[in-house]
């Protein structure tokens, strides 16, 4: 497989979401925590989610003034990745999904020490199009944050897990939301396999569901447990349609 092994791991309402208040009542600590004890244990190459949930989950809405940084230029159609040498590659990534740069992080690691759920000291890599503003490229470098092109306007999932196994060696990487890029990986046909712990909790009608802008596929069930009133589910994509 020309990319790599993708995990769609999520909390779901008992209706199927996964955004919004459900999440934060205490009927949904249990999944959360059970959540958290499965990320530890999968023991991937990182995880990737999309640029919201990021933004919600660690840089919390801070933004750099691009003013204080030199534009990177590369020139239309010749946008440039930016790596670091190998020895400076961690092997655990927070891959984050960010078509515009619109991302602030303070440093290049996540820094997560106090929650334990198994994200700090992941290396982030940006995931960008080529409509990013070339003086994010410039304040990703002053951080030494890798970035990797994948697409002119959207992201192209193929091209970027492609490239995120073939330039930075991940094998095996966890999809952990939200709803729109679940729902891009979903479309892609890349998913291998769903760890699902659902809550036993209906969410609000405004909630986004598990894939967002989602088109038929199928997966078999493979394992199913319920632990302290949740349900932890686990399902395989069929071989057959293996990308
Ligand atoms: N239940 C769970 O286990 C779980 C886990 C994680 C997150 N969440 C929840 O999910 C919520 C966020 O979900 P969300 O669906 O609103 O957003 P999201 O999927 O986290 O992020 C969506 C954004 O990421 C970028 N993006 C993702 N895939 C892309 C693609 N293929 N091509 C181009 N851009 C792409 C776009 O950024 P731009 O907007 O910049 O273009 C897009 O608007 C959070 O509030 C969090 O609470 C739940």
């Amino acid at each position: 497989m020309n990319r790599p092994y993708i995990i769609c791991h999520m909390v779901t309402s008992l209706d199927g979401k996964v955004t919004g208040d459900f999440l934060f009542t205490p009927e949904c600590e249990g999944a959360t925590e059970i959540y958290y004890d499965i990320n530890r244990k999968l023991k991937c190459n990182g995880f990737i989610c999309g640029r919201v949930t990021m933004e919600g989950s660690f840089t919390q809405g801070y933004y750099p003034d691009l003013s204080n940084y030199e534009p990177v230029r590369h020139g239309i159609g010749h946008k440039m990745d930016f790596m670091l040498d190998s020895e400076d590659m961690t092997g655990f990534y927070a891959v984050a999904f960010d078509p515009k740069g619109k991302l602030g992080w303070k440093s290049n690691k996540i820094i997560d020490p106090d929650e334990d759920p198994g994200y700090d000291g992941a290396q982030i890599v940006e995931v960008l199009t080529e409509q990013v503003d070339e003086r994010y490229l410039g304040y990703l470098e002053s951080l030494d944050i890798p970035y990797i092109f994948a697409g002119e306007t959207e992201i192209d999932v193929d091209f970027a897990l492609f490239k995120l196994k073939n330039m930075i060696g991940c094998e095996t990487l966890l999809l952990e939301g939200g709803s729109i890029i679940n729902g891009s990986f979903q479309r892609a046909d890349v998913i291998d396999e769903l760890s699902l712990v659902v809550a036993p909790t209906v969410a609000d009608k405004d909630d986004k569901p598990l894939f967002m802008d989602s088109t038929i596929s199928n997966y078999e069930l493979t394992d199913a447990q319920p632990i302290n009133g949740n349900l932890v589910l686990n399902y395989k994509r069929n071989n057959n349609s293996v990308k």
